[in-house]
């Protein structure tokens, strides 16, 4: 039976996300209702600027004061769609104190504090869901969190950053440099003005964080989070990479270690296979590759940001949360049970492309050899790096007596293949190391 009186919703932020959630709970309100079992009432909106236009909201409904808007008691859902650290952590808070549970989209608090925002809420007995932080419309927390709750997952693998994946994929279907393809992406509008937060794997890490966090039943903050940007990858290493059947990906990775004891995990850029699932997300989406012992491999698919994309995740947490206060229940909370610790990027256990410009005289190639084998790193392939030269010999030698080198390991600990690289830099006849390269996916 539907009740008449409305769940009062609070919407924090009315940007590109905020305005469309808004829209949404105004142009589906009696199907949500019916969904809910009770109507949703737009209570306030908290925004910075109260004079900008907003189409649709009713002006009465605007506020700059935020803090008095989460503190009024009577609101029963607040939407978080700021960003940022502060004042988003204090209003979050707050509003758990006052009563309100909370839907968030706030990725980088999530992975800084997400322990104890989980704490507040079930201190106060509210629910904090936040399906938007991670992969913008992908259902991807709910099915973590819910659906494979009796399962176990083993690893999470995934292109949660669209801007990236954008700028990567244009690399490697133009040949573009990473900056005429960036330069591209901010034209489109998918890369900000300020691309660091993507470009440098922040945004990512912060996924990778709430990711693992949830798969593995373990508190990972973002800085546990191991990261590598995306900015030195170059149209060389799509050549490479093309050689290899490979093409290049920035990945977050949350795994366990092979004794199950730690988990770890990372985002890097990657070469994978073009075999791979993940290998043919093109443009800015996002994709999710999830295996566990029971359900074997799974993707997950779709818009990773954009208004309503984002919005659509948004709702989805808000119509759970309606219905779990009209039933007086909450939704699960955080599962950080397992305690296992996070292990040092230095313990993942993967593949190495190295790409070496070395002298051209007898014995380089036996010289290399050994540093491997001293690192204990096993060598799976040599082969040239075409530097104008099309022989297919396992070094390609130019006029000026230097040859390039690629050399593909074999499995081994991050520490030991970095450790391999630094003394390979040390080699005299090793001028330069013109790139290395984590295997991934095979
Ligand atoms: N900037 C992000 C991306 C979207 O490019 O995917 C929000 O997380």
């Amino acid at each position: 039976m539907m009740r008449t009186r409305p769940l009062k919703v609070a919407l924090l932020g009315c940007g590109v996300v905020g305005s469309e959630v808004a829209r949404i709970m105004t142009t589906h309100a009696d199907d949500l209702a019916a969904r809910i079992g009770a109507p949703v009432e737009l209570a306030g909106v908290a925004v910075r600027r109260p004079s900008k236009v907003r189409q649709g909201i009713d002006p009465a409904l605007v506020t700059t004061d935020a803090t008095a808007l989460v503190k009024r008691g009577d609101i029963d859902v607040v939407v978080e769609v700021i960003g940022g650290i502060e004042p988003a952590r204090t209003l979050i808070t707050t509003a758990l104190e006052h009563g309100a549970s909370v839907v968030s989209a706030n990725k980088a608090l999530l992975a800084q504090d997400g322990a104890a925002l989980h704490a507040a809420a079930e201190e106060h007995g509210q629910d904090l869901y936040y399906e938007a932080a991670v992969a913008g419309a992908i259902p991807l927390i709910r099915p973590l969190r819910e659906s494979l709750a009796g399962d176990k997952i083993n690893r999470v693998m995934g292109i949660v950053n669209g801007t990236t994946n954008f700028i990567l994929d244009k690399m490697d279907s133009t040949g573009a440099g990473y900056q005429e393809a960036l330069d591209e992406a901010t034209a489109l509008g998918y890369a900000e003005a300020d691309p660091t937060a993507d470009v440098e794997g922040f945004d990512a890490a912060a996924k990778a964080a709430i990711l693992a966090g949830i798969a593995f039943h373990t508190r990972v903050r973002l800085d546990d989070v191991h990261r590598e940007g995306m900015t030195e990858v170059t149209a060389a290493d799509f050549a490479s990479a093309k050689e290899m059947g490979c093409t290049i990906k920035l990945l977050a990775i949350c795994e366990r270690t092979a004794d199950g004891q730690s988990v770890t995990a990372r985002v890097h850029p990657a070469m994978i296979p073009l075999s791979h699932p993940l290998a043919s997300v093109r443009g800015a989406y996002n994709a999710v590759f999830v295996e566990s012992d029971a359900a074997g491999q799974l993707m997950f698919y779709g818009p990773g940001a954009g208004g309503s994309p984002t919005a659509s995740a948004v709702l989805g947490d808000l119509v759970a949360v309606c219905r779990n206060r009209l039933s007086g229940a909450t939704g699960p909370g955080e599962s950080a049970y397992a305690a296992l610790p996070v292990s040092p990027m230095g313990d993942v256990v993967t593949r190495y492309h190295i790409s070496l410009d070395v002298a051209d005289k007898p014995g380089v190639l036996a010289q290399v050899a050994t540093v491997f084998a001293e690192h204990g790193v096993s060598i799976d392939t040599v082969r040239q790096q075409g530097r104008n030269q099309s022989s297919g010999d396992a070094v390609a030698v130019d006029q000026d007596g230097e040859a390039s080198l690629v050399v593909v390991t074999h499995r081994a600990s991050d520490a030991a293949l970095s450790g391999t690289v630094e003394a390979l830099r040390k080699l005299d006849t090793v001028r330069g190391v013109a790139s290395m390269m984590r295997v991934e996916g095979e």
